[in-house]
């Protein structure tokens, strides 16, 4: 297998483990499974990585090796696009972009059980969880362009060709003024 198509393999793995990581943080949020574990990165802070993974903890556990699966899986594609893409600056440059919002969020998802969910911080978890994920599924589209089925470039190509319809004000390219009606015969009416 060349260099581009690990890298591109890699970025469609790091898009399924993010939409994964979420899942399971949604999970440990609706349930109220939050602390748990009350300490980070082990779970009671004993330096035991393998708790007695069952109910709460189990709720709250699968979040974060999922998220240790993710975070290792986006250090893999920092390192392919170093090694493969120094020729695509925009993969490289989002590649790296990600590498650094994910161990953001890593690090962040450890303050958020220090500091015993804080709303604040639990919404700038959500938030940056949400920009990974966008960051993500661009990266694997634009890596991946040339390997999707002609349809769906051709369907992709007449979406961008399609115009607005103007309403009031229009921005940018004019829209072409719809050709003229043809002259409508004047008759008077009868009676
Ligand atoms: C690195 C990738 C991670 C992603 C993408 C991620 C994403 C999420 C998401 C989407 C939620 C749900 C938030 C909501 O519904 O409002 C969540 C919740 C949570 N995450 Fe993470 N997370 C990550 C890592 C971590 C880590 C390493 C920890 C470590 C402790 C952690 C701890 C938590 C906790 C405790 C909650 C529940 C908050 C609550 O119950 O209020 N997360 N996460």
């Amino acid at each position: 297998m060349r260099g581009h198509d690990l890298f591109r393999c890699a970025t469609l793995f790091a898009v399924v483990l993010c939409y994964a990581t979420i899942l399971l943080g949604g999970n440990v949020m609706a349930s109220g499974n939050g602390l748990a574990c009350p300490s980070w990165p082990t779970c009671y802070g004993n330096g035991n990585l393998l708790p007695n993974v069952q109910g709460g903890v189990a709720v709250e556990w699968s979040h974060r090796v999922m998220a240790f699966f993710l975070a290792s899986s986006v250090l893999v594609l920092g390192v392919l696009a170093i090694a493969f893409e120094r020729g695509r600056p925009a993969l490289l440059k989002m590649s790296l972009g990600g590498l650094g919002l994910v161990v953001t969020e890593a690090l962040l998802g450890g303050l958020v059980v220090e500091q015993s969910l804080a709303v604040t911080l639990v919404l700038v978890h959500l938030a940056i969880a949400t920009a990974l994920f966008g960051l993500l599924l661009v990266l694997a589209l634009l890596a991946n362009f040339r390997e999707l089925p002609t349809r769906w470039v051709a369907w992709a190509r007449r979406a961008l060709d399609e115009r607005p319809t103007p309403v009031g004000e229009t921005y940018g390219e004019p829209t072409p003024a719809p050709p003229d009606p043809a002259p409508v015969a004047f008759a008077p009416r009868e009676g």
